[in-house]
């Protein structure tokens, strides 16, 4: 009994939870993935997958993302990403939805599959959907030599390690790296980016992972908040651009393992239907980095407060606007608006995390959900 334990205690590496583990492995992991990629000092960006199939993805009318849960979440993001460096349209589809729908794809289009498992029984039909009408295929998968990293054309792996917990939080960050690479080189390709925005991407890039190190020291700090909260029945988180989908992800992780009720909306959505539930009781989550809509945010959290809301705000380190207006703010350190998503989404991990083990729960394995499903 004894040694069993020990030996749950060196696997999790000496942390109490697998998620917890994978939380503070951020900063290795995405390292680990741009590792012998980004190349900063030759100002180049190398990955086969890429290289290989160059002709056949820029020529591409559009990108179609498909994916499940958090994948699909990365995806959001990387619409963001693909969009606003490289001008190509993009669409992001639940893959269960996409698959059933009848949609329309041709050989012109170019189809990114997300995945950590690498399993998922719907996103490897909606790729083998894909391939019949002729699409190219790509995947972002964690899981080397799975089915969809065998089913897809080509692809890149995330190299995010094992990811034990069932809530998914370095295979996210891992993936937004990835997507983020695949974007900066298409836009140096197309020429959508210039030189020098290029190069400042790459350096700034290449900064996360010590940055990610310097959100996770928050964790003291984000404890006492989780404390504060660990009560609500619901939840609010709101994000616009770029942290819209954070919002979305922060709010499923807080579901996935405290079984608190969460929503995540965009932030100028509020006012169509949230707003209704704003009260006293109600703690909302707003992303408001310095970088992407900071002022509209401000003002968001101000209907927010005149409702009488508890507000928590994720900030970049230094805010002083929102710090007056919050009840809480939570600091991230500062990065160009694209890469936000890599900082703004730390602390709400473990903000879940906190909440979760304070309400007692299977952290690592919550009930009712799987690591990977692998039936529709
Ligand atoms: C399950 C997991 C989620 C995951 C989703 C997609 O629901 O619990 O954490 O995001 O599947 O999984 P995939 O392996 O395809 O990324």
């Amino acid at each position: 009994q004894e040694l069993q334990l020990n030996l749950e205690q060196i696997v999790k590496g000496g942390y109490d939870h697998f998620m917890l583990k994978e939380i503070h492995e951020q900063p290795v992991a995405i390292k680990d993935t741009y590792r012998g990629r980004l190349l900063v000092k030759e100002g180049i960006i190398r990955m086969a997958g890429i290289d290989d199939n160059l002709e056949r993805i820029l020529n591409a009318n559009r990108i179609i993302v498909i994916a499940c849960g958090t994948s699909w979440h990365a995806g959001l993001v990387s619409e963001y990403i693909f969009e606003d460096l490289a001008r190509i349209p993009v669409e992001v589809e639940y893959a269960s939805e996409f698959r059933y729908r009848n949609p329309v794809i041709t050989e012109k289009d170019v189809v990114i599959a997300i995945s950590q498992s690498g399993e998922t029984a719907d996103t490897l039909a909606a790729i083998k959907l894909a391939k019949s009408k002729g699409a190219f295929v790509f995947g972002v998968c964690n899981v080397v030599g799975s089915s969809i990293a065998r089913e897809t054309h080509a692809g890149a792996y995330t190299h995010a390690g094992p990811e034990i917990g069932v809530a998914s939080t370095k295979a996210f960050t891992t993936q937004i790296t990835v997507l983020t690479l695949i974007a900066l080189k298409l836009a140096k390709e197309k020429g959508t980016i210039s030189k020098s925005e290029f190069q400042h991407h790459l350096q700034e890039l290449e900064l996360i992972p010590d940055k990610v190190e310097k959100a996770l020291l928050q964790d003291e700090h984000i404890k006492k908040v989780a404390e504060t909260y660990k009560d609500a029945k619901n939840c609010l988180y709101l994000g616009r651009g770029y942290n819209f989908p954070v919002a979305l992800e922060g709010a499923l992780k807080l579901k996935e393992i405290s079984y608190i009720h969460a929503e995540g909306y965009p932030a100028a959505e509020m006012k169509h239907g949230p707003i209704a539930l704003i009260d006293e009781q109600m703690p909302v989550f707003v992303i408001a980095t310095k970088k992407g809509h900071y002022e509209k945010v401000v003002s968001n959290i101000e209907e927010i407060k005149s409702r009488s809301g508890k507000i928590i705000g994720i900030v970049t380190e230094g805010d002083v606007d929102v710090k007056n207006l919050a009840d809480h703010v939570i600091e991230v350190p500062e990065t160009i608006e694209s890469l936000t998503p890599l900082l703004t989404t730390i602390p709400l991990q473990l903000l879940s995390y906190h909440i979760a083990v304070m309400l007692d729960k299977n952290v690592d394995q919550p009930r009712n959900l799987a690591k990977s499903v692998t039936v529709e």
